[in-house]
């Protein structure tokens, strides 16, 4: 019987070497399959290649160990492993380079890999996104192999996948064995279609790695489908603009994008927003003294009335590399506004004011300037609408592209619209007001500001008594109140 049974498997090693098919009866199959557990080493479908000075890069061997050391690898230091998307034209996007060259200029003793699966993401979407999971093994198993040949720890791994590489990066984690999770994935704008509403061990999600997060950048719906992911998969899960669209990707940029990479124009358009996910995270690298603040919130609305600046109970987050890395229950949507360009911070402001009895139906468009000890905001419009009578707190958001610093001042101006002022001198026209003229007044009760990136809030009093009341067309200036000092020891939250 072992007799026989030895000689089944010499046949069989014989036949897979061959390459041939062999169909039989079950006891062969299960043979076959112990042979194959045994004799063939894992194959991987992608091709790992690690960066070293420059673009300089050297293809990994998994099953060849000492290519890892040839090529530069250092079992010290942490490795980050990056995974491209879905590819139209089987070329690594120019991205991949940039965020390689960032990674290795700007953090020193780094071991930086790319993923390349090029063979599998240039095929049509459905099968591209089918292959993520084989694709995950892959790293799975180079990761494994790290583990047993270095006693290399999975907890020093960052993987960074963008769109289809997001779920592959999350199928890496989930695929690798052991107790030991992988110490951090980084998903950017994760790609949505078969993967938005499905469970989470059929995409990125929380368990996945020790600590997860995603930038969204990129779920506006088209034709029923979105690009990018819309829910959350992350512990920390930052929603740039809304996350929907990106500032500086419509198509009128077309032009400025046909400019710049000339007949990749128009498909640098198509993925402007998407691909917005990858700059943010290289800006987070690269401009240390800009990082930028998300803040938990409900959504985009409630996030631009101004509402959502709060850090208290890890409410609010550094986008990007530097992320705080606190563990969470449950998944936190981080929102922010940014600029359209590198560096992308903007600085969050949360503008209260109160207009006291007012009469009903106005709603007047302000235009507020904010001095401090660094900077002005310039002018500033906001709208107020809705009811503004009855002691009301209106709130807003400014976004600045500069840190103002302490806030000294702020200058009130009330657009009087065309209609109004045309309405107002005929009235007056018509009216004898007694020689003493009357204007349409505003009176403003308390106004606070308070910035998000140092949490402090500042209250603006009126000059004089008679201060309160904002004319139309008028500057009114409202100076830090007396009884507050600027605060020297500022909560920094960074
Ligand atoms: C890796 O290096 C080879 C040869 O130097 C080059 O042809 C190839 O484009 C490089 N690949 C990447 C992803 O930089
Ligand atoms: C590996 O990196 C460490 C620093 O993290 C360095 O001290 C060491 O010399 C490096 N080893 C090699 C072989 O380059
Ligand atoms: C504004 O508020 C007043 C008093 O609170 C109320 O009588 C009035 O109907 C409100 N108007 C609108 C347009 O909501
Ligand atoms: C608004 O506040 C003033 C002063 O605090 C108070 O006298 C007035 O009754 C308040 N009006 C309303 C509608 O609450």
């Amino acid at each position: 019987m072992t007799v026989v049974k030895i000689l089944c498997c010499l046949l069989l090693t014989y036949h897979l070497n061959e390459g041939k098919q062999i169909k039989g009866n079950r006891a062969v199959d299960r043979v076959q399959r112990v042979v194959l557990r045994v004799k063939e080493p894992y194959v991987s479908s992608s091709v790992f290649r690690m960066f070293s000075e420059g673009e300089d890069n050297c293809t990994l061997d998994p099953l060849q160990l000492h290519t890892l050391t040839s090529c530069g690898f250092n079992s010290s230091n942490p490795i980050i492993i990056i995974t491209h998307g879905w590819s139209i034209d089987g070329m690594l996007d120019s991205w991949v380079l940039r965020l390689v060259t960032t990674l290795k200029t700007n953090l020193i003793d780094v071991n930086v890999v790319i993923t390349d699966w090029l063979s599998l993401a240039h095929t049509h979407y459905p099968t591209a996104a089918q292959s993520t999971r084989t694709v995950g093994k892959d790293i799975a198993h180079l990761l494994q192999s790290l583990q047993v040949h270095y006693q290399y720890p999975v907890r020093k791994v960052h993987l960074i996948g963008y769109s289809l590489g997001a779920h592959i990066s999350g199928f890496a984690g989930s695929y690798l064995e052991g107790s030991e999770k992988i110490g951090r994935i980084t998903g950017l704008d994760p790609a949505g279609p078969l993967f938005e509403g499905m469970s989470p061990t059929d995409r990125l999600s929380p368990d996945d790695a020790e600590f997860v997060d995603a930038i969204h950048t990129f779920t506006q719906k088209r034709l029923g489908l979105s690009v990018g992911i819309k829910q959350a998969v992350a512990h920390y899960d930052f929603y740039p603009n809304g996350g929907d669209f990106q500032p500086g990707c419509d198509l009128h940029n077309i032009y400025d994008h046909i400019s710049q990479y000339g007949l990749h124009g128009f498909q640098q358009t198509v993925k402007c927003a998407h691909e917005r996910s990858v700059h943010l995270f290289i800006d987070s690298v690269l401009n240390k003294d800009k990082q930028s603040m998300a803040y938990r919130c409900s959504g985009k609305s409630a996030f631009d009335q101004g509402v959502c600046l709060d850090c208290r109970k890890n409410r609010c987050n550094t986008l990007g590399y530097n992320i705080k890395k606190v563990r969470s229950g449950t998944s936190k949507r981080l929102y922010l506004n940014t600029r359209s360009r590198m560096p992308y911070k903007l600085y969050h402001y949360q503008f209260r004011i109160q207009f006291v009895n007012q009469m009903e139906g106005i709603e007047p468009s302000l235009t507020i300037s904010l001095t401090g000890t660094k900077e002005e905001s310039g002018d500033v419009p906001i709208i107020v609408t809705g009811n503004i009578s009855g002691n009301k707190t209106h709130t807003f958001l400014i976004a600045l592209d500069r840190d103002l610093g302490d806030l000294m001042f702020l200058k009130l101006h009330w657009e009087g619209s065309a209609l109004w002022k045309n309405m107002w001198n005929r009235v007056q026209n018509v009216i004898a007001w007694g020689g003493r003229e009357r204007k349409p007044l505003l009176t403003v009760g308390k106004i606070s500001v308070k910035a998000g990136d140092t949490q402090e809030r500042t209250s603006f009093c009126a000059m004089t008594n008679d201060g309160q009341h904002v004319e139309v067309s008028k500057d009114e200036v409202f100076v830090r109140c007396k009884d507050e000092a600027p605060r020297r020891n500022r909560r920094k939250h960074i």
